[in-house]
């Protein structure tokens, strides 16, 4: 079958600021002298001090990765200092909150707000290398709380508010963090999620964290309970706060964030990225892809609890002096078309979200789109997990009226930002298809021995060369960041996605090649919910596994063994125990109770076989002469069939 391609509308490509021979240039000049094309796009950066020398990094040995590091800079001023000279009154940031209420905020505004922000860090002793944890819903406090740590020179850790308060004493013991930012409650649809509470039950679990303070924002004005000496209003702060306050000045390896992510083994990883290269990453990426204008209003509907969130919510459209739109809903409450109502409103130009949520949104019917007016839109793009050909032409067809171009982004908390998607007007599109690495990114598919596989083929994704957005290391944990990235194949790194490459070089991702599950965009590691099952002693041991979904790319479905008999609501308390350790996100889709798990001689669980009785595929069972114990297989089947 030929695939369909997509080239530019010609009004789009018009306007474009990269055409094909512009990326021809940008990849010759990446690959033929590359110290020059890296520290060109250094330039797309405010620094105190420029860096003159780009990359130097090495994937071997002990792995080291660094760019521009004679550079200075403080990320905050690329962010908001630069654009006072020229755009100070240009809206920053437009906020909507779930019920309609919205605020704007100039590129003035937004700066005196960080400032505040940065003086009540600096008045608690926040300085230059302390970890601040960032606990907040989606208000445009969350950006000015993160610009305000980069402007002290503090690593921001930004927790989301669905992990659960075991999630987050993990994650605020381990990365050290000293203050934290939290809210009363979230607004989530109907419900609200008690984020002071949970943050308080987080620092009880644990005396093994460093929080000393803990700073309230009021957005519900639910009652909540302050502790004296530890807890701080956020408000009255603010208002005795001067309005300016200097930035600190950073070397561009200096860590300007700490994000957590899953792996498939062991608990979460605390990926660490560095000030320069990762903001000379996020502006470039930015720009690029999503061909920046200095009119868009940008929407990127992710959390800023999430890398997307990170880069293209806040680091990459505001170095690049766009306006960002932060709204705090979901797609469809109070009703269906909430999110095409926001983007009418505000004539959003470029919108940017998940496969999960256009499936959704796609439910919904045509007819919901087309009662809103959407002729703001004039680029589209899509993040997180494979998208379909048919929810691509949907989102092409039916929300971009096929006007717009959709970019589909292919890149990991990992990689700082985005690594292979077409450029807009350059790259034609193909629905289903991440298209092409960007200029300098040198991706590679490997066997499973490691070998690099020419012209098409399919393989594991891995990249040969760094790239200035990379992340550096583990928090705390270099040796496991060699491990997981680098051992796969020497001199690479490894993503954990597997890809095929078309006869175009196009990049068809495939979906992980290692026990991590993707639900909804949320990249959880199988070892995080067995670990949390294990918690609970009325199970002796369990699996858990990602299966196709309709509306969550997948779904979680967990084989778990009673230790002894199955008893009623013996399911329950592994959900429970999972919602506890992990969070509400994690909850599964399926428990199956089974008497026994299929493992290989040397006691390897064989997921394999667990994601085909759980996906009902029975037919392709393939090799069962691994197992130590055949017999497990028809028991299980049997397990499941009962359980339905
Ligand atoms: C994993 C990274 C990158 C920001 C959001 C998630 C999957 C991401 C795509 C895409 C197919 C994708 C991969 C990747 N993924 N984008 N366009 N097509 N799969 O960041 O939580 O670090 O997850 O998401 O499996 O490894 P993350």
């Amino acid at each position: 079958m030929q695939d369909e391609i997509f080239h530019a509308p010609p009004a789009f490509a018009a306007q474009a600021a990269v055409d094909a021979d512009r990326r021809r240039l940008m990849e010759q000049a990446a690959s033929a002298r590359p110290e020059q094309f890296w520290l060109e796009q250094a330039g797309r950066i405010a620094w105190a001090s420029p860096p003159t020398i780009a990359s130097a990094s090495d994937f071997t040995g002990d792995v080291a990765i660094r760019w521009f590091a004679d550079g200075t800079l403080n990320a905050s001023i690329s962010c908001l200092d630069r654009h006072l000279a020229t755009r100070p009154d240009q809206v920053a940031l437009i906020w909507e909150g779930q019920d309609g209420q919205s605020e704007r905020l100039t590129y003035a505004a937004l700066h005196e707000r960080v400032c505040r922000m940065a003086n009540v860090l600096r008045t608690l002793g926040v300085g230059r290398g302390d970890r601040v944890a960032v606990h907040l819903p989606l208000v445009a406090d969350s950006v000015v709380a993160m610009l305000a740590c980069a402007r002290v020179g503090a690593v921001h850790v930004v927790l989301f508010g669905g992990f659960s308060a075991e999630a987050l004493a993990d994650r605020l013991a381990d990365s050290g963090a000293i203050v934290a930012i939290t809210a009363d409650e979230a607004r989530r649809g109907a419900k609200r999620v008690p984020l002071k509470a949970m943050m308080d039950e987080a620092l009880a679990r644990t005396d093994a964290h460093a929080v000393r303070a803990l700073l309230v924002l009021r957005v519900t004005g639910a009652e909540i309970v302050m502790q004296p000496g530890r807890d701080y209003a956020l408000a009255p702060l603010l208002a005795q706060a001067a309005a300016d306050c200097p930035a600190e000045t950073m070397s561009a390896e200096d860590p300007l964030f700490v994000l957590y992510t899953s792996g498939s083994t062991g608990k979460p990883k605390g990926m660490v990225h560095a000030t320069g290269g990762y903001m000379v990453w996020a502006a470039f990426t930015h720009d690029l892809v999503f061909d920046h204008r200095p009119d868009d209003v940008f929407w990127c509907t992710a959390d800023v609890a999430w890398i997307t969130g990170h880069s293209y919510v806040v680091y990459g459209p505001l170095a690049n002096g766009g306006t960002i739109l932060l709204f705090e809903g979901l797609p469809s409450h109070p009703a269906p078309g909430r999110w095409w109502q926001v983007i009418a409103r505000h004539r959003v130009t470029t919108f940017y979200t998940a496969p999960t949520a256009i499936r959704a949104l796609m439910r919904e019917g045509d007819d919901v789109v087309a009662r809103h007016d959407l002729s703001s839109l004039r680029l589209l793009g899509s993040v997180g997990e494979p998208i379909s050909p048919d929810a691509w032409l949907w989102f092409h067809d039916v929300v971009g009226q096929g006007r717009c171009p959709v970019v589909d982004t292919w890149w990991q908390t990992e990689t700082g930002g985005i690594m292979i998607a077409p450029l807009p007007a350059s790259v034609p599109q193909k629905p289903g298809s991440a298209t092409l690495p960007l200029p300098g990114v040198h991706s590679v598919l490997l066997t499973d021995k490691g070998a690099v596989i020419a012209g098409e083929g399919e393989g594991c994704l891995c990249m040969a060369q760094s790239w200035p957005g990379q992340a550096r290391t583990i928090w705390g944990d270099h040796a496991r960041f060699r491990q997981t990235y680098f051992s796969f194949a020497p001199g690479y790194y490894f993503s954990g996605d597997g890809a095929r490459r078309d006869s175009d070089g196009y990049y068809w991702i495939t979906g992980r090649v290692d026990d991590v599950i993707n639900v909804s965009g949320h990249r959880i590691g199988s070892a995080e919910i067995e670990d949390a099952v294990a918690t609970d002693h009325r199970f002796a041991e369990c699996a858990a596994v990602g299966i196709a979904h309709d509306l969550k790319g997948q779904g979680l479905v967990v084989f778990a063994v009673p230790r002894d008999g199955t008893a009623d609501g013996l399911a329950g308390h592994a959900t429970q125990a999972i919602v506890r350790v992990v969070g509400r996100y994690a909850a599964p889709e399926t428990i199956y109770l089974v008497p026994d798990l299929p493992k290989t001689r040397s006691g390897k669980i064989v997921r394999r076989l667990l994601r085909k009785i759980a996906g009902h595929e029975l037919d392709g069972l393939g090799d069962l002469s691994t197992l130590a114990d055949p017999s497990v297989v028809d028991r299980l089947v049997d397990a499941v069939a009962r359980q339905g």
